[in-house]
């Protein structure tokens, strides 16, 4: 039974197979809540859940590729449907490459964009309009794009590299 768990009864948590998502999974589960843990590597998902038949709570393995935001859309508002309602929907799928402004691949870009900005907006619109209706639910943006994207790694004179914000980007 839900002891601490911030009164969530449902919860999805996108990226959860490592990381921060795969911890706070873990943490949400061990406190009775039923999450639905969501990535593409469902094995590693599955390994999560075995560690955790013990936990109050209960793990669901949920394969999601939030790159994909219409099929991303579709499968949470499934989810929410077959749940009775998600309380707690965590954004947190993410990529990240550290490089370098002069050996910048637009494909990795076009990932980050993908990925961390619009799968993570896909997944927080899906049933956004669904908690306001009902009055209830709460959702975090976790993963981290605009940030990264709007900084530019400048080599100085000197060889070393400084970061500056090339675009405000309010955080
Ligand atoms: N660690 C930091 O210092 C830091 C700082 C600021 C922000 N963040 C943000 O916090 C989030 C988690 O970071 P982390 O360090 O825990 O990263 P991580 O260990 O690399 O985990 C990333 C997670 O995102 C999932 N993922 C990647 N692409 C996906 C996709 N297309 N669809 C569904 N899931 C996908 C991965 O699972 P699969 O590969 O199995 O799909 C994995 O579970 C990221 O969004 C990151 O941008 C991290």
């Amino acid at each position: 039974m839900a002891t601490d768990g911030k009164g969530y009864r449902t919860a999805l948590v996108t990226g959860a197979s490592s990381g921060i998502g795969r911890a706070l999974s873990a943490w949400l589960a061990r406190r009775g809540v039923r999450v639905f843990a969501a990535a593409r590597r469902l094995d590693e998902l599955r390994k999560l859940q075995a560690e955790l038949s013990s936990a109050s709570g209960k793990l669901e393995p949920l394969e999601m590729d939030v790159g994909k935001a219409r099929e991303t859309i579709q499968q949470i508002q499934e989810l929410d449907d077959a749940s009775g309602g998600l309380d707690l929907i965590v954004a947190n799928a993410g990529v990240g490459f550290e490089t370098h402004a002069k050996r910048i691949q637009w494909d990795r870009v076009e990932q980050i964009i993908q990925v961390n900005v619009l799968g993570a907006s896909a997944t927080l619109c899906a049933v956004l309009p669904r908690m306001v209706e009902r009055n209830s639910g709460f959702e975090v943006h976790g993963s981290e794009g605009h940030q990264r994207l709007s900084r530019v790694r400048e080599e100085r004179d000197d060889g070393k590299e400084q970061v500056q914000d090339a675009v405000p980007d309010g955080n």
